[in-house]
């Protein structure tokens, strides 16, 4: 694991949404399925962002604009520099994962590291059961992705969710839970792995439980602020657990009490 950040160009720069960009970066810090690095602009910050491709030449980084470090990326295009530290934190689990059928559910820019996960899934079929996507945003303009998209819905079992739609086109509406309770889902051999605002995980876990798949089965990708990235500071920490360290992703089982104690605070 390194603290020194090193520079990185940008290749490309795609817009997606008013409001979300896609940079592609080259650098050889790419992290797995799960794991995030910081990015950092000199003179401005750093922030942990995901990579939603999974390949060892470039970074795909799907970026909101929230906030200092996201908005002078914003205005960044490509031949531009950035620094990168990383790879940090724990992915998912492919001794738990692989030779499951896997329930991929993730809305917004919660989508980078299941869509990650989904590359490295393209690259190594053979090692996965049944795979059923689906992921959510507020409406049409808001389809993060979606090149991306048609691809996956010609390989897998997806479903686009969108919270608002009045158009002709063919999309499931209403919030991604909400469309998740009404598929058929097989719970033998199944799990699943949910990104996305914690109560769209919460609700969305709760049709997983109600179907059979049990919290140790069921994997959430959890956001917190974050400062060294590497489990000193200890400003990301949930309870005892460090996002940045023991996470970002955890079985539901093990964060599952540290969050409500958390909210009962
Ligand atoms: C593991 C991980 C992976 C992530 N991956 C992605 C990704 O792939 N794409 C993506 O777009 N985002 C991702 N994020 C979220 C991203 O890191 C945050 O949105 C980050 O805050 C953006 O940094 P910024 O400097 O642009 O915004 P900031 O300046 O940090 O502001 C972001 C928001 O936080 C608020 N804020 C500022 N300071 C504080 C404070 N002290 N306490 C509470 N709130 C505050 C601001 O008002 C604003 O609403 C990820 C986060 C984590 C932890
Ligand atoms: S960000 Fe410092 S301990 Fe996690």
């Amino acid at each position: 694991m390194t603290y020194e950040p090193s520079e990185a160009k940008i290749i490309s720069v795609k817009k997606y949404a008013e409001d979300v960009k896609l940079f592609k970066v080259k650098t050889k810090i790419n992290p797995l399925p799960g794991q995030f690095f910081q990015l950092s602009i000199l003179g401005i910050g750093e922030c942990p962002l995901a990579s939603c491709s999974y390949n060892k030449k470039y970074a795909d980084v799907l970026v909101k604009n929230s906030g200092s470090v996201t908005n002078t990326l914003f205005n960044l295009k490509k031949g531009d520099g950035v620094f990168i530290r990383g790879p940090y934190g724990r992915g998912y689990n492919f001794k738990e994962i692989e030779g499951k059928n896997l329930v991929l559910a993730a809305g917004g820019t919660g989508i980078a590291p299941v869509a990650s996960l989904i590359d490295y899934i393209e690259q190594n079929r053979k090692n996965f059961g049944e795979i059923k996507i689906l992921f959510g945003f507020k409406d049409e303009s808001f389809i993060l992705l979606g090149d991306r998209i048609e691809r996956w819905k010609k390989k897998f079992d997806f479903t686009l969710c969108l919270d608002k739609y009045a158009g002709k086109l063919k999309y499931e509406v209403g919030l991604l839970p909400d469309i998740l309770k009404k598929k058929k889902i097989n719970s033998e051999n199944t799990c699943g792995v949910l990104c996305g605002p914690e109560i769209m995980m919460k609700s969305a876990t709760a049709k997983l439980n109600s179907v059979g798949i049990k919290n140790d089965k069921i994997y959430w990708n959890m956001e917190r602020r974050m400062e060294c990235a590497a489990g000193s500071c200890g400003r990301c920490l949930i309870q005892d657990l460090y996002t940045c360290k023991d996470g970002p992703v955890f079985r539901y089982d093990i964060i599952k009490e540290k969050l409500e104690n958390e909210s009962a605070k």
